[in-house]
C-alpha cells in the first residue's frame, strides 16, 4: 500500500532541482521518492533499456510500493529519466551520485570506476555552479578525490563543490526508508552548500512535521559522512555474525538461539533487531562493505583494529558449509572430507534472493547454498516468488520452477531458506501430503519446531 503524500508547495527558491546519477535500487528509489516529495527530478543512467523502462512506467526491479509511485510521479511531470548527460547537467542544481561501488575483482577494496566515470562525464558538461553530492558507499577519502576530479574536469572558474550524504535504505523497505528516514546525515564544504543540502532535505522534514515525527539531522565533515555508512553496515553485520556464532554454540550445547535472541533483545542497549540467526547475511551491501572497510583501515595504518571484521566475514561464510552439512544430516547422508554426496536426493529449495520482498540475488546466501548442494550432486529444484529470472541467469545449473507446488512435489528434503510470506505461512500437514519425505531444514528459523514434529516432520532449524 502506498501512503499518498501531498507534495508541499513548489517554491523554486527553496526547492532545488535534483538529479540522481545511477538508477539502480538506490538511485531509482531516491529519484521516485524525491519527485513524490514535490521536487523536480531527473534520473540518469547509461543503460538505455532501463531508462526506457522507467519512462514507460515499468519499474525494472521488484520493490514494494515503488511501481505505483513511479507511475504517479511520471504523470505529475516532476519525474523523468534520461541517458543524456548534457540534459542532466543543464537541469539540476544538485546532483546525487548513486552508482555502484562493487568489490574489486580478486581484492577486498571497492571499485570506484563507476563513480569516476559518472563524475568526470557530468563535470565536463556543466556550465554553472552546482553541488555534487555522493550517496554511493565509498572508502573514506573518496569525497576529496571526487572534488579533485571535478576541479580537473569541470570548466574553469565555475566553483563546483562536492558534498556527501550517505543513505541507509533497506531493499524491500526502500520507499519508506527514503520518505521517512530515521536520520539524515550530510556534509558540505561551505555555507552555500550547507544551505542547498538543507533545501534538498526540506521535503522530508516537512513530511515528518505533518506526520508529527522528528527526523534528526547530523551535519558533519566529509570524512565522517563517508564513514557513517560503512560503520552502520559493519555494526549490523557484526550483530548478525554474533548471533550466528551463538547459534553454533546453542546447537553444540542443546540450547535454542531463537529464544536466546529474544531474551537478550529485550535489553534496549542490545535491541531485538538484526539478531535473527540463520544462513547468514548477503546482498549488495553488507558483505562488500565490511571487506572494503577492513581494506581501507589497512591502507590508513589501522588494519589491526579491524581484524575482527575478517572474523565477522568468516563466521558468515561458514554458515553456508554448515547449512549444507545440516541438509546432508537430514537426508541421512554422511559428510566426507569433500563434503556430503547427495546424489539421488531431491531438494525442494524455497528462496533464491538475499532476503524476502526483493528480486536481488547479489551475494545471496540462499543461492550460494543451493549451488553447493548441486555440487554435492543433489537434485535442487528452486522456487522463489520474485527472484527466478535473476537466479536462473546466475546459476543455470539449478532447476527452476514457477510454483511452490512444483518445487515440493516428491521432495526428499524441503529447504525453506528465505522468509517470504508464502513460505512462513506453510502448513505442515498440507505440505506433508505433497512431499516424498517429511524432512525440513528451516534456514529462516521461522517455524515452530514442535508444530512440525507433531505432524511427523524431521525438523532442523539453525542453532536450535
Ligand atoms: C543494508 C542496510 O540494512 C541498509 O541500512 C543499507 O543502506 C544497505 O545495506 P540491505 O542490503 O537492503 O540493507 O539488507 P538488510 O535488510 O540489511 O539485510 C542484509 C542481510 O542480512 C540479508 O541477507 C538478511 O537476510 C540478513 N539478516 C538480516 C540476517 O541474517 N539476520 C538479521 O537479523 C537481519
Amino acid at each position: 500500500m502506498v501512503n499518498a503524500i501531498q507534495p508541499p508547495s513548489q517554491n523554486t527558491t527553496t526547492r532545488p532541482r535534483i538529479s540522481f546519477l545511477g538508477c539502480g535500487y538506490l538511485g531509482a528509489t531516491y529519484a521516485i521518492c524525491f519527485a513524490e516529495l514535490g521536487y523536480e527530478v531527473v534520473g540518469f543512467d547509461v543503460d538505455a533499456a532501463k531508462i526506457e523502462s522507467f519512462n514507460t512506467g515499468v519499474l525494472p526491479m521488484h520493490e514494494p510500493g515503488l511501481p505505483e509511485l513511479l507511475k504517479k510521479n511520471l504523470e505529475s511531470g516532476r519525474l523523468r529519466f534520461t541517458t543524456d548527460v548534457q540534459a542532466v547537467a543543464d537541469f539540476a542544481d544538485v546532483h546525487f551520485i548513486c552508482v555502484g561501488t562493487p568489490q574489486r575483482k580478486g581484492e577486498h577494496g571497492a571499485d570506484l570506476s563507476y563513480i569516476e566515470t559518472a563524475v568526470v562525464n557530468l563535470s565536463k558538461h556543466l556550465s554553472r555552479k552546482v553541488l555534487i553530492v555522493g550517496k554511493s558507499t565509498v572508502p573514506v577519502g573518496t569525497a576529496q578525490w571526487v572534488q579533485e576530479l571535478v576541479d580537473r574536469h569541470a570548466p574553469e572558474g565555475l566553483g563546483v563543490e562536492v558534498g556527501w550524504s550517505p543513505e541507509f535504505l533497506q531493499e524491500s523497505n526502500a520507499m519508506h526508508d527514503v520518505l521517512r528516514p530515521n536520520r539524515i546525515v550530510y556534509a558540505s564544504q561551505s555555507e552555500w552548500a550547507s544551505q542547498l543540502l538543507k533545501d534538498v532535505h526540506r521535503g522530508i522534514l516537512e513530511l515528518a512535521a505533518v506526520e508529527d515525527r522528528e527526523v534528526p539531522v547530523v551535519e558533519t565533515d566529509l570524512a565522517t559522512a563517508e564513514l557513517v555508512k560503512v560503520a552502520a553496515n559493519a555494526f549490523l553485520a557484526t550483530k548478525i555474525s554474533f548471533i550466528n556464532a551463538m547459534a553454533d554454540l546453542s546447537e553444540a550445547a542443546g540450547a535454542d538461539v531463537v529464544d536466546l535472541a529474544r531474551a537478550i533483545g529485550y535489553d534496549q542497549r542490545i535491541g531485538n533487531r538484526f539478531l535473527r540467526a540463520g544462513i547468514g547475511f548477503g546482498g549488495g551491501c553488507l558483505p562488500k562493505d565490511i571487506r572494503a572497510l577492513s581494506a581501507r583501515a589497512g591502507e590508513l595504518g589501522v588494519g589491526e583494529s579491524f581484524r575482527f571484521l575478517d572474523e565477522v566475514d568468516s563466521v558468515n561464510t561458514r554458515r553456508r558449509t554448515h547449512t549444507v552439512r545440516a541438509v546432508a544430516d537430514l537426508a541421512g547422508r554422511t559428510s566426507g572430507p569433500n563434503g556430503p554426496d547427495l546424489s539421488g536426493v531431491r531438494i525442494a529449495y524455497l528462496g533464491a534472493t538475499f532476503k524476502p520482498d526483493t528480486d536481488d540475488i547479489r551475494d545471496s546466501p540462499a543461492l550460494d547454498i543451493a549451488r553447493r548442494l548441486r555440487s554435492a550432486r543433489a537434485d535442487v529444484v528452486v522456487y522463489d516468488p520474485e527472484g527466478l529470472e535473476n537466479a536462473k541467469a546466475y546459476a543455470p545449473e539449478l532447476s527452476f520452477v514457477k510454483t511452490l507446488a512444483e518445487a515440493v512435489a516428491d521432495a526428499d528434503v524441503v529447504c525453506a531458506m528465505v522468509p517470504w510470506e508464502e513460505f512462513r505461512t506453510l502448513d505442515p500437514e498440507a505440505l506433508g501430503r505433497q512431499v516424498a519425505e517429511r524432512r525440513i531444514l528451516d534456514g529462516m528459523n521461522a517455524f515452530d519446531p514442535e508444530q512440525w514434529r507433531k505432524h511427523g516432520w524431521s525438523y532442523q532449524g539453525i542453532g536450535r
